[in-house]
Formats: C-alpha cells, sequence, structure tokens
C-alpha cells in the first residue's frame, strides 16, 4: 500500500505537518522544489465532525491540488474513524495518506488527550490507530516523539504498537515532549525504533541541509527524512537534499531567486485566501527575509504591506 507513496530506489523527502505553516501553497511550493511527501498541518478530527468551517478551510483547496497527506488530531478512536471518513469524501484522490498526530506537546492539545499525551497510553493509541486503518481506503500513518519525558522514553514500544495496529510507516521525531523543541533531537532513539519495525519510518528533527538529511539517513537506517524548521523560506532545501540523495550538483539559489520565490508564494497565497492573507503570509516572509542584506529594515516595511503590488513595490 506504501509503494506508491514513497520513492522506488532512494529515501523519501518530507515536509512536515506544520501548523500555520503547511498549507496548500506551501505544499505546493514544497512538491515543486523536490518533497516526495507534503502533510497538511494539524486537523482536529472533532472539528472536522463539527463541520466546523475554519478546521474544513484548513484542508479544503478552491482548486485542485497536489495528492497531499493530512494530518488529524484527536484521541477517541470513534472520532477519528468518523473523520476519516469525511476527509476521503471530501477529498477523494487527492488524498494520499492521513497522518495521526501523536507527537503534537503543546499544552492546549496535550491537556485535552491528543497529541503527545497518547503516548502515555499507548493501547489507547493503538485503538485509534486500528480505528483509522480499518475504515481507511488510504494509508494510515502516525508521527510521534521520543516519549513524553525522561522518565517516559517508550518510542520503541510505541512504534510496535502502531505497527501492530496496521499504520503503514511512521515518523519518529527525537525529541521528549517534556523538550519541546529544546536539544537535539537523539538519533539513537530513531535508529532503535526503525531497527524495532518492519514499516517504513521517516526520521523527524533537526534536518535542514544535504548534511544532515544524509548524516541522519546513515545513523538511523531509516527510509526517509522529514523536514520542518529548516523548509521555512528555504522550500529549497528539499532540491538539496534531493541532489545529495541522487548525485546530482546543487546550486544553490542566489537572492534573486530567493526573492522570485518568496514573490511568488505571496501571490499564490493571496489567490488562495484572499488579500487578507497577507498578515498569516507575514511570518512565511519573515523566513525568507533571514540573512538579507538590511533584513530587519526590509521585514519592517514588507509587514506594512496590505497587497501584493506594495509588496513588490517594496521587495521587486
Ligand atoms: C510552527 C510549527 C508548527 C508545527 N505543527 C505541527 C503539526 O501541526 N503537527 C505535527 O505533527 N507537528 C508539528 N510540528 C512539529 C514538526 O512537524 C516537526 O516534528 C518538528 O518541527 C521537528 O522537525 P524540524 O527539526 O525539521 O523542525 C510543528 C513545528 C513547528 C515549528
Amino acid at each position: 500500500m506504501t509503494m506508491r507513496l514513497f520513492p522506488a530506489g532512494r529515501p523519501a523527502v518530507c515536509l512536515a505537518p506544520m501548523a500555520g505553516f503547511s498549507d496548500r501553497t506551501f505544499r505546493i511550493l514544497c512538491r515543486e522544489k523536490g518533497a516526495d511527501l507534503v502533510f497538511s498541518e494539524m486537523i482536529s478530527a472533532k472539528g472536522l465532525l463539527y463541520g466546523s468551517d475554519k478546521t474544513r478551510a484548513l484542508y479544503f483547496t478552491r482548486e485542485g491540488d497536489e495528492p497531499f497527506s493530512v494530518q488529524l488530531f484527536g484521541s477517541e478512536p470513534e472520532t477519528v474513524a468518523r473523520a476519516v471518513r469525511i476527509l476521503e469524501n471530501d477529498l477523494g484522490k487527492k488524498l494520499l495518506s492521513i497522518d495521526l498526530n501523536m507527537g503534537c506537546p503543546a499544552p492546549k492539545i496535550a491537556s485535552n488527550g491528543d497529541g503527545c499525551a497518547l503516548m502515555l497510553d499507548p493501547a489507547l493509541a493503538g485503538r485509534i490507530v486500528a480505528a483509522a486503518v480499518g475504515t481507511a481506503h488510504v494509508p494510515i500513518s502516525v508521527k510521534f516523539r521520543k516519549g513524553w519525558d525522561a522518565a517516559h522514553e517508550n518510542a520503541v514500544e510505541f512504534a510496535r504498537v502502531c505497527q501492530e495496529s496496521g499504520a503503514a510507516f511512521l515518523t519518529i521525531h527525537g525529541r521528549t515532549r517534556e523538550q519541546m523543541y529544546a536539544g537535539k533531537a537523539d538519533r539513537a532513539c530513531m535508529a532503535a525504533v526503525k531497527r524495532a519495525v518492519g514499516i517504513p519510518v521517516i526520521a523527524n528533527g533537526d534536518v535542514h541541509d544535504a548534511k544532515s538529511a544524509l548524516d541522519v539517513l546513515r545513523e538511523t537506517g531509516c527510509d526517509g527524512v522529514m523536514i520542518g524548521r529548516g523548509a521555512l523560506g528555504n522550500p529549497f532545501v528539499f532540491e538539496e537534499v534531493r541532489c545529495a540523495l541522487e548525485g546530482r550538483v546543487y546550486t544553490p539559489p542566489d537572492w534573486d531567486e530567493r526573492r522570485e520565490t518568496a514573490l511568488r508564494h505571496a501571490q499564490m497565497a493571496l489567490y488562495e485566501k484572499g488579500d487578507h492573507a497577507i498578515v498569516e503570509l507575514r511570518k512565511h516572509l519573515a523566513f525568507y527575509l533571514r540573512g538579507a542584506k538590511d533584513a530587519a529594515k526590509l521585514r519592517t516595511r514588507v509587514n506594512a504591506c496590505k497587497t501584493l503590488e506594495e509588496l513588490r513595490q517594496i521587495w521587486g
């Protein structure tokens, strides 16, 4: 079932689900630059059931989308199963796979028993995976962490439960919930998860260029890498990693190309969501501006823009 998801003959390169960032525009750009699999930002299973417009807007697109993977969060097996059916109904062939978020550390998610809190209850997590797999026509994957905290590092046991419950592949972020994003992602933990299961495992955490991708793949034996923060303002990272994996020479973009990509990102996002989206676009633009000459000054001016035309005048 995972055959059509993963490229043949080389590890997969994936865009991470990132709330507030991995929207349709960013997914399309990252695909263009070489990402094999792209994941939506996390979507509430309950929100889907309640038919919230805000929730639907996170995955529903005005036009045809490249096939993509949607990430769901929820902690009730039946709710998740019903959300899976809604997604399949709404998205049809655009839906490549569904990922279950069992790694989110955010207090508002974990304190409800969702996200990484499920790592404290592997049996419930297994029932959720089984319920999703039981109803889905697309592969179901799980993204999780090293554990809840230093006293509860159960990634290996958790991975086995997910596999036994029918998960098609796994993504392991090598940090505990307690660590949030601090410290280094633990590659030994990723390697242990890979050794423990027979399904594909994607390594996640601190991959931001070709070297870190090749290093993590070599050290863990994983079947792919997932890139989050390293892709912000830098969708070129997918091309960089693909070149390294395929033995091609990578030519980094110059500032003109970076600016062109940022402006195209803006154009696509505003077309998709309307002019008001310029506010939420600012955080993406700030990442594109990192390292630019006079970045701070330019950022202040970019943040004052209300339309694409103004943006082009200032930054074009
Ligand atoms: C702004 C932001 C939003 C995120 N949202 C999600 C999310 O919706 N679902 C999820 O599973 N992980 C989410 N993550 C975690 C990332 O997917 C990833 O696991 C983490 O950033 C580590 O990878 P990296 O070092 O490549 O960034 C988010 C991370 C960031 C920085």
